[in-house]
């Protein structure tokens, strides 16, 4: 796991979209898993600048979101659906988009299908994380054991805790989730996991104290052979 340490948000974000301009240079039909909450908007900030600046360009590139509430309706405007229409896919042109869907009939059936369809695309290329204050990634929420595929997550009390904000005074927020399984993370060919802000500094001290913690599902990352881990200042306590 190798650590960056940058000096701003702003460095970070710009060091995340370089590592994605240097992907889709290499493999323009590259396959991403993307991410939401707080700490990607600015990466997407700076993607869509330079791909109106025709820097990049991702109309041959697919996407695979990390999660998603459910149930949810994808017009909530909490949706994960919602969030990435608005910071992103609006304003950049894939090829394909693919979120779980927070409305499907059959939870377990949905997530079957979302895994099936990354293995028939071979898997992903570049991996976007984000971290939780409780050492989640995606919606895995610290457990003793982990399922391999996607599945339907009772969300942490932390996890809510730290998601309210989002929602405002009347708008139910879901206590449960769909999300990508480990199996699908780790077979990712680049991790990149992007961490901002004082109340990261905690789990990212513990992260990098050099053991694997089963109940902290990012720790598990010390096994995979190729993740950046991007961070401010901030977050490492500096
Ligand atoms: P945040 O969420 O970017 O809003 O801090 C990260 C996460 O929970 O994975």
């Amino acid at each position: 796991m190798k650590k960056i340490v940058c000096n701003t948000y702003e460095d970070v974000c710009r060091f995340a979209a370089d590592i994605f301009a240097q992907q889709i240079k290499d493999k323009p039909d590259s396959i991403l898993g993307l991410a939401t909450g707080s700490t990607p908007i600015g990466l997407y900030n700076e993607l869509i600048r330079r791909s109106e600046a025709g820097e990049i360009d991702f109309s041959a590139a697919r996407t695979f979101n990390l999660d998603e509430y459910f149930p949810i309706k994808a017009s909530h405007p909490q949706s994960y659906k919602s969030f990435m229409e608005k910071h992103l896919f609006s304003k950049v042109k894939f090829a394909n988009t693919r979120i779980f869907n927070g409305e499907a009939a059959n939870p377990h059936a949905e997530c079957a299908a979302y895994d099936a369809e990354i293995e028939a695309a071979g898997g992903i290329d570049l991996q976007l994380l984000g971290i939780g204050v409780n050492g989640h990634i995606a919606f895995i929420e610290p457990d003793t054991s982990y399922p391999l595929g996607s599945y339907l997550v009772n969300l942490a009390e932390d996890t809510l805790e730290a998601n309210s904000r989002f929602f405002t005074d009347g708008e139910e927020q879901p206590v449960t989730a769909l999300s990508t399984g480990l199996s699908t993370i780790f077979r990712a060919r680049h991790l990149i996991m992007l961490v901002s802000g004082t109340n990261k500094v905690e789990i990212i001290k513990k992260l990098f104290e050099g053991m694997i913690h089963t109940d902290i599902p990012a720790s598990l990352l010390h096994l995979h052979p190729n993740v950046t881990v991007i961070m401010d200042k901030a977050a490492n306590g500096e």
